[in-house]
């Protein structure tokens, strides 16, 4: 038995985009236990193969906190770590704690989280099958890819701010602006460390190809982070990137992030978005891509919607 009823099975148990009767201020609603004990085995083993897998790979790649911050936190290839345990370390730290979460949740219920120093992670752990790749992060990604940097105190400011941001955001119809920024940093961003370009983003740090991709390839731009261009700058979700975006610090992200967003939100509402391959005459550029990559990325997303069509006119006849 305890081998079907695992916390896999909790995958799809609802509509995470269904806010049902949620209102603002119940900070805690969309909130599950982790039921550690549930875990079985086989997910026990699939957490310690992923991180095995980006063992061989972060070292030197990913920001120099990464490695110190896992090991304080106690996030480990032993187990599935347990939320409580982690929580005991992170709260000492930055006073940040992880919430458990059956899947994605709502935008606005996830900004309200941030503001209130709690990161939601999904208790669930992909398949086998889902090894790599998975559309819905999972506690893989949650845990070992955002967790580490919240233990950073400047990181972990920034993020409440964000959050608060967020909500502001979300009163003002720029909830697609601010998850622009959001995406290109602390998903996918890059820092410039005296020893070389490491990766910080949680969406690159879970993910082993793209571990190597963001850094290695000739492919993508890398530019240096520009908080108004990133709020123009649109994305897609099931590629890697095409444009890099690079900080020197936290310092930096937390200060340019600062200034109130409701200027910043009516100048870009008037300005082009920007496309991910796009470079824009203001960018300082650390590496131009040769476009490559993006350019097979653009035949198969054509070919995919290709195929859709013709399917969905068969379906019509
Ligand atoms: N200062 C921003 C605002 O007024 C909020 C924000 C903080 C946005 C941090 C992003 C990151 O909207
Ligand atoms: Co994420």
């Amino acid at each position: 038995m305890e081998n079907v009823t695992g916390n896999s099975s909790r995958v799809f148990e609802g509509h995470y985009s269904d806010l049902g009767d949620w209102k603002r201020g119940d900070v805690d609603y969309f909130v599950v236990p982790q039921r550690w004990e549930d875990y079985t085995e086989e997910e026990h083993a699939i957490w310690r193969d992923l991180y095995h897998r980006q063992m061989e790979i972060l070292p030197g790649r990913a920001i120099s906190l990464f490695m110190d911050n896992l090991k304080e936190l106690g996030i480990n290839d032993s187990q599935i770590p347990d939320f409580d345990e982690v929580n005991k370390v992170l709260m000492k730290k930055t006073g940040w704690k992880i919430v458990g979460v059956p899947g994605p949740i709502p935008v606005e219920p996830f900004f309200e989280l941030l503001a209130n120093r709690m990161f939601p992670v999904g208790t669930f752990i992909r398949t086998r099958d889902q090894f790599d790749y998975i559309q819905e992060p999972d506690v893989f990604h949650d845990l070992f890819g955002h967790v580490p940097i919240l233990a950073d105190p400047v990181f972990a400011d920034y993020i409440e701010a964000y959050g608060r941001g967020g909500l502001k955001a979300a009163d003002h119809n720029a909830v697609y602006m601010i998850g622009r920024l959001y995406w290109y940093t602390v998903e996918f961003g890059l820092i410039q460390e005296p020893e070389g370009l490491r990766i910080y983003g949680a969406g690159i740090l879970s993910s082993p190809t793209e571990s190597v991709f963001s850094l290695d390839s000739d492919s993508p731009n890398r530019v240096k982070f520009d908080v108004k261009r990133l709020l123009r700058s649109r994305f897609f979700i099931d590629d890697f990137q095409d444009t890099y975006h690079v900080i020197e610090n936290f310092e930096e992200l937390f200060e340019a992030t600062k200034p109130d967003f409701l200027p910043y939100y009516e100048e870009v509402r008037e300005l082009p978005t920007i496309q991910p391959t796009e470079l824009i005459d203001s960018d300082i550029v650390l590496h131009k891509g040769t476009g490559e990559y993006a350019k097979k990325a653009a035949e198969n997303r054509a070919a995919r919607k290709k195929q859709k069509q013709e399917a969905a006119e068969k379906a019509d006849k």
